[in-house]
């Protein structure tokens, strides 16, 4: 069964599919998006040897010639240097305004062929087929799209709305565990941040998604594109209620930022390790029950995801450190800090004026070096 989530942004919105089944399908739903018979899939090569043949297979039967574009897999492919070789690689095959770019693999690829599409001749269509259940769940829905700069992560980007998601849920099973659990880091994210029923669900059925039982795989995907596509439609340029996305991501990112965002860390345990320190952050000032923090924690922490600073063994964090990083995260302003923080379990909100003192004397709290 193939489920359909709509993203409703008026002329630009699109349908993102989930299922088994839809890399074969890819060719026939992707044909009637071009006016010429042609496309490039910018791929990394470990996801072109694993799955490109079929995708390839499957577009060819639908009379589409394919050009693969394909990177090294990894963050460091996310550059100025990545971005100006695939571009130029774009220009080569002589691609123009009327065909369209596939973004075939995870969260890197997407980000890079997606900005590439944006800026390519002012701008061309593309297609996202994500490949890690973190690209399913997040980054292959909404349109954000961009590469990293020596001086942080995403700093330079468009956001550039895709015509069409196809998320294979076959393509998961070759995922490693660890990368599977670092996706479902963005899922628990979704019911924390704004669906308790689904919350809920996933303290029950978190082992069968982990486990890629079909069914709950599904669901799982299926309800957290939901709830990003209604998001999305609702604040698509991150003005509002967008900015609930970012659940977990501002203690995450400073977590990334000094590991280096490496395979030390990966960006899903660190959502995961931060999403719990801002429920314990949010408990300590007050603003949710210490009861709701410790049960997103052990929700947490039950997928075998971190839940604080003890996140890479051996690693200690200094606060001031940690701190530093979050007065540098693009939506702080003024000196404060900007947090999702938590009302209850499934109930979030943007604080903006976070104050930074606060913010270290706590992480001192929870064992960071001071
Ligand atoms: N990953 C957060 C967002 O798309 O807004």
């Amino acid at each position: 069964m193939i489920r359909t989530v709509r993203v409703g942004l008026q002329a630009r919105g699109y349908d993102v599919l989930i299922g088994s089944g839809l890399l074969d399908q890819a060719g026939g739903r992707i044909a009637p998006l071009l006016k010429r018979g042609r496309t490039a899939v910018v791929s990394d090569t470990r996801v072109w040897a694993l799955h490109g043949a079929r995708l390839a297979a499957s577009l060819e039967a639908a009379g589409v010639a394919v050009s693969p574009v394909l990177v090294p897999p990894g963050e460091q492919t996310k550059s100025w240097e990545g971005l100006a070789e695939v571009c130029d690689r774009l220009l080569a095959l002589e691609l123009d305004r009327g065909d369209l770019i596939v973004a075939f693999g995870g969260g890197v690829v997407g980000d890079l062929a997606g900005f590439a599409a944006a800026i390519y001749k002012r701008g061309i269509d593309f297609v996202q087929i994500p490949t890690t259940l973190l690209a399913q769940v997040d980054s292959s829905v909404g349109g954000k799209t961009a590469i990293d700069t020596p001086r942080g992560k995403n700093l330079i980007g468009a956001f550039h709305q895709p015509r069409l998601v196809l998320a294979d849920l076959d393509v998961l099973s070759t995922l490693s565990d660890r990368e599977m659990r670092a996706g479902y880091a963005e899922v628990i994210k979704y019911g924390l941040l704004g669906d308790f029923e689904f919350f809920g669900w996933l303290e029950a059925h978190g082992p069968a998604v982990l486990a890629r039982d079909p069914q709950a795989l599904a669901h799982a995907v299926a309800r957290s594109v939901e709830m990003k596509a209604e998001i999305v439609a609702e604040d698509e340029k991150e003005a509002g209620r967008r900015a609930l996305l970012n659940l977990g991501h501002t203690f995450g990112h400073a977590l990334e930022a000094e590991t280096g965002y490496g395979e030390a860390l990966l960006h899903g345990e660190a959502v995961a390790a931060g999403s719990a320190i801002a429920f314990r952050f949010s408990a300590s000032q007050g603003l949710c029950a210490g009861q709701d923090a410790a049960r997103a924690e052990a929700a947490i922490a039950a997928a075998g995801l971190p839940t604080g600073l003890g996140a890479v063994a051996d690693k200690p964090f200094a606060a001031d450190a940690l701190v530093r990083h979050m007065a540098q995260d693009k939506k702080a302003e003024g000196g404060k800090l900007t947090f999702v923080l938590a009302r209850g379990l499934g109930e979030t909100f943007v604080a903006k004026d976070v104050n930074p003192e606060t913010v270290r004397r706590f992480l001192i709290a929870e064992g960071a070096l001071p």
